[in-house]
């Protein structure tokens, strides 16, 4: 019999009967979801009781990621669901969301410092180790992974994304879905994944947070859609729509974007959820004169959740009763939700695991987890002699990152407390004992007192994790003030320096690199950053990072990314550099390029070899040999250029890489196969297709190094 209590019968199967059963404000119920404050909780459980709420967000204001929330105890999100299984008509579960964006107690680092890790493994493996804690937490449902293309690093954002290159972070939100979800999201341990924000929204204006974009539709879907594409094939079962506006439409209201690509084109079968308020944000965006209609635009472009604003669930039962909104659109968005709410599990397994919380969180394997994924993300950017891995005798730290906890948990760990942290000054004293001494005084002139004995110096620079993330935007991307004044006075003593870099985006540091004999770009870390620094600055762990995002001279050069279109005109004394521009005053080179980071030995490339592979792909083929002393990872990178297009793509994309770990004087092959659809590109009409020709291939260490060759296909 067809009944949606039946657990053998399909998702879809059980949806549509539930659906068969619903009234008109039960299904408007569904679409609703509101924040759980522990102010507001007696209303709260009688919303639920009323049938007016499907889902519950754990954050109460709008900056969640940035603030002290406190989002109801497990027990009031309990209590929250009983009611809606045991005293709701239907008992229909609801389905419960949160941020877990790098880690949920177990904080690791950034997304873009796991982008930095290049290890899809590693991604995937900490996605699911943060949901097996999520869901001790009465957690269903994470607004994660963001895959937003993020070219201007002054945008805060930046640090909640996985860079500037499309494929990589496709790769990457493909292995958090996978992470996330597994192969049955409704496995005990799993939660749903939500890729965000759809889309465009990295490409603010000024790197404004909120604000306008201007994205071609060629550029968008060669450039902001793959991401998403790659998660929804990853089987991401939900969708955030982004607040910003494009092309004279914001995205919230966006038919074009939500439901002709999103659901149409695309095949998504999931469903769409708002971002913070947004449908209601339609009036401040002036294309609705009120929440009324709000409601509407909002609901016929496809967005088929609405957080927060409360306009659905006020408005659309006039709506649909007026003819304005149709019942048959209010069903696709409430049958999109139930069908998710039946593939997590929810109806047979509404509740938390009683009593798991305090036995998964932290874990010792999550906190090795963190540990190793903190050490690979760290980007080894100069090491001047060989100062490292670290050899001397007497080491002096200071800085003003040494002793910090909450920034290196950076911006989105909502769970993870300080007093979780090792920071780096315990990492160091752990792994150095006596040989290192730590500053001991907030004045650097006694500080640098302090330091003269010392044979090396490590100073841990960077910005706090308040200044990246959302609406935390910073019109000037160099370090916060004083810290360069730090390296600067240690160069007057004539000290060696190691410089550890903690921040949430990519910051200018020219007169940095120049001033330290050895600099790290750690990210924010999380819970283990402290002791990830240490094992990449002993050697116990040969560093292994490599920039996901152009690291630029000078502010005045963002954006800069690696993958920019070909210029029609290059004058020698004025272009100098075809790859990057100058300008009169300054050069257009990065200060690091995409793909950069160095190791504790070398690495050789030799034997490329391009050709056709069958009539579908080509392969190519060369090989990594480690030259020098010690074992060490290269990431081994594959940059393609369509050498002839009927658009205009980038100078060389990242079609490929591999992160190979090599014994001293160890070589290995590497393949690549380049198939027509990771060849192929959105032309004028937004058709995908293929363009036969000739390409150019270069495979290296970096986007600007490597041995280059060429196939035609
Ligand atoms: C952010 C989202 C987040 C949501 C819920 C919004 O302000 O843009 O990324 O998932 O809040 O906390």
């Amino acid at each position: 019999m067809l009944d949606y209590k039946n657990p053998a019968l399909s998702p879809e199967e059980r949806s549509r009967d539930l659906l068969g059963r619903m009234t008109l404000e039960e299904k408007i119920g569904q679409l609703n979801e509101i924040p759980l404050s522990r102010h507001k909780i007696a209303d709260i459980e009688q919303e639920i009781r009323a049938g007016r709420v499907g889902s519950l967000i754990y954050a109460t204001s709008a900056l969640a990621g940035d603030e002290d929330q406190f989002c109801g105890s497990l027990e009031d999100r309990q209590r929250c669901q009983r009611i809606a299984m045991e005293e709701t008509r239907l008992g229909i579960p609801l389905i419960n969301g949160s941020n877990i964006v790098h880690g949920h107690r177990t904080a690791g680092p950034i997304p873009l410092g796991q982008a930095a890790a290049f290890d899809e493994r590693l991604t995937e493996d900490f996605a699911a180790m943060s949901a097996k804690e999520a869901v001790t937490d009465g957690i269903h449902w994470t607004y994660a992974p963001m895959v937003d293309i993020a070219r201007d690093p002054r945008w805060g954002r930046i640090a909640e994304g996985f860079g500037e290159d499309p494929y990589l972070a496709g790769r990457m939100g493909a292995a958090s879905v996978r992470g996330f979800q597994g192969k049955d999201p409704a496995q005990p341990d799993r939660i749903a994944a939500c890729c965000k924000h759809y889309v465009g929204y990295g490409a603010a204006e000024g790197g404004r947070d909120y604000e306008s974009t201007e994205i071609s539709e060629n550029t968008l879907r060669n450039t902001y859609l793959p991401p998403f594409k790659s998660c929804l094939d990853a089987g991401a079962l939900t969708v955030m729509s982004a607040f910003h506006e494009n092309d004279g439409t914001p995205v919230t209201a966006s038919r074009h974007l939500l439901t002709e690509i999103l659901k149409e084109e695309f095949g998504f079968q999931g469903f769409v959820i708002s971002d913070w308020d947004a449908v209601a944000q339609l009036v401040h965006q002036r294309v609705a004169a009120g929440r009324r209609e709000a409601a509407c635009l909002a609901v016929n472009a496809g967005v088929d959740m609405d957080m927060l604003s409360t306009c659905y669930v006020q408005n659309l039962p006039e709506l649909a009763a007026g003819g304005e909104v149709r019942e048959k659109t209010i069903d696709e968005a409430v049958f999109r939700i139930l069908c998710v709410k039946f593939r997590l599990g929810l109806f047979e397994n509404p509740y938390a695991p009683p009593g798991a919380y305090g036995k998964v969180v932290l874990h010792p394997e999550h906190r090795a987890l963190a540990r190793k994924f903190a050490a690979r993300s760290i980007v080894l950017l100069k090491n001047e002699g060989d100062i490292l891995p670290l050899a001397s005798q007497k080491i002096y730290a200071m800085g003003p990152m040494l002793r910090e906890r909450e920034s290196l948990l950076g911006t989105w760990a909502t769970e993870s407390l300080p007093e979780d942290v090792i920071t780096i000054a315990q990492g160091l004293t752990d792994a150095l004992g006596s040989r290192v001494r730590l500053e001991n005084t907030a004045l650097l002139d006694h500080s640098l007192e302090q330091a003269r004995n010392a044979d090396v110096v490590i100073v841990a620079l960077g910005e706090s994790s308040h200044s990246s993330g959302e609406a935390k935007s910073l019109g000037s991307i160099e370090l916060p003030a004083g810290q360069l004044d730090i390296l600067r006075r240690l160069k007057r003593f004539g000290k060696k320096v190691i410089t550890l870099v903690c921040a949430g985006r990519p910051l200018v540091l020219s007169e940095v690199a120049d001033l330290s004999a050895a600099l790290l770009y750690c990210w924010h870390g999380g819970v283990e950053a402290g002791n990830a620094a240490a094992d990449v600055l002993l050697g116990r762990e040969e560093p292994s990072g490599r920039l996901p995002v152009t690291l630029p001279r000078h502010s005045g050069q963002i954006p800069i990314y690696y993958n920019h279109k070909s210029n029609g005109r290059a004058i020698d004394e004025y272009y100098g550099d075809v790859e990057f521009p100058n300008y009169v005053d300054m050069p257009g080179s990065p200060l690091y390029p995409f793909g950069f980071g160095l190791s504790y030995t070398e690495f050789s490339y030799s034997d490329l070899q391009c050709g056709k592979a069958d009539e579908d792909a080509a392969e190519v083929r060369v090989t990594v040999r480690n030259i020098g002393r010690r074992s060490g990872f290269e990431t081994v990178q594959c940059y393609v250029r369509d050498d002839v297009a009927g658009v205009t793509l980038p100078v060389r994309q990242l079609k490929g890489y591999r992160k190979l770990f090599l014994e001293p004087g160890e070589a290995e092959t590497v393949r690549f196969r380049l198939d027509r659809n990771l060849l192929s590109f959105y032309d004028r009409q937004g058709r995908l297709v293929f363009e036969p020709g000739s390409f150019t291939v270069w495979v290296g260490g970096s986007c600007l190094t490597g041995l280059q060759g060429g196939f035609t296909l």
